[in-house]
């Protein structure tokens, strides 16, 4: 896909969940990948929005940038753009999860003792909600990481979340998914193809990714 002028839109890094004031529930994810994605759809003339949790790299030249904190203010803030967009690229490592209810302030564990249980109710899957709803001409790219039967895992979250391209990370092999520089991936077509790409640095994988599209 020729990317010049189109409207992107990419979620990136992970979640935060408040318990209270102070403590948060989230994951290990750094946000690399969706921002080396964010700078190579710009660097091929595209309109970047990048939907940000809280990271603590760069941002991107040249992309508007919105800061979120929660599942809840990332599926907002998705939806409020979703309208605009050609293209969605949801490579956040969303909390599935949030606690029930927010303490205000600080829990104090003279008040809970040695056990304290948090109620955990589901986060909206904001990949599944675009699919749901997206036009035709709209092209939606998820992120898979699973540590069991890959193919098929994804495969399923490519058919469930109506998804026209799932990126599959594999758990547990050394050079893919969180954190490093690197990154080794299968690209899941909607029409069945796969493309096993070799390990490379995030930075080169992502111009690599949206040559596919
Ligand atoms: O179902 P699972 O979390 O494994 O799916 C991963 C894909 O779904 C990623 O593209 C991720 O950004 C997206 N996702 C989402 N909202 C959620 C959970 C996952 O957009 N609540």
């Amino acid at each position: 896909m020729d990317l010049r002028n189109k409207n992107v839109l990419i979620t990136a890094g992970p979640t935060i969940e408040k318990i209270d004031d102070v403590r948060f529930i989230s994951n290990f994810s750094t946000g690399k990948m969706g921002y080396a994605l964010a700078q190579a759809a710009e660097q091929e003339a595209a309109n970047v929005f990048l939907i940000s949790g809280p990271v603590s790299i760069p941002k991107p030249n040249n992309v508007k940038v919105f800061e979120v904190e929660s599942a809840q203010e990332m599926f907002d803030q998705v939806h409020s753009l979703k309208e605009d967009m050609d293209l969605f690229i949801m490579s956040a490592a969303v909390s599935d999860y949030r606690p029930k209810n927010k303490h205000s302030g600080k829990i104090k564990k003279e008040y809970f003792g040695d056990n304290l249980t948090i109620e955990l109710e589901k986060n909206p899957d904001i990949l599944k909600s675009i699919g749901e709803n997206k036009r035709d001409n709209q092209f939606l790219v998820g992120f898979a990481l699973e540590s069991q039967d890959p193919i098929n895992n994804a495969k399923r979250k490519l058919i469930n979340k109506n998804c026209d391209l799932i990126i599959l990370n594999t758990a547990n092999t050394k050079d893919s998914g969180f954190g490093g520089d690197y990154n080794t991936v299968k690209l899941l077509f909607k029409n069945g193809n796969i493309i096993d790409l070799p390990t490379m640095k995030k930075s080169d994988l992502a111009f690599e990714i949206i040559e596919h599209f």
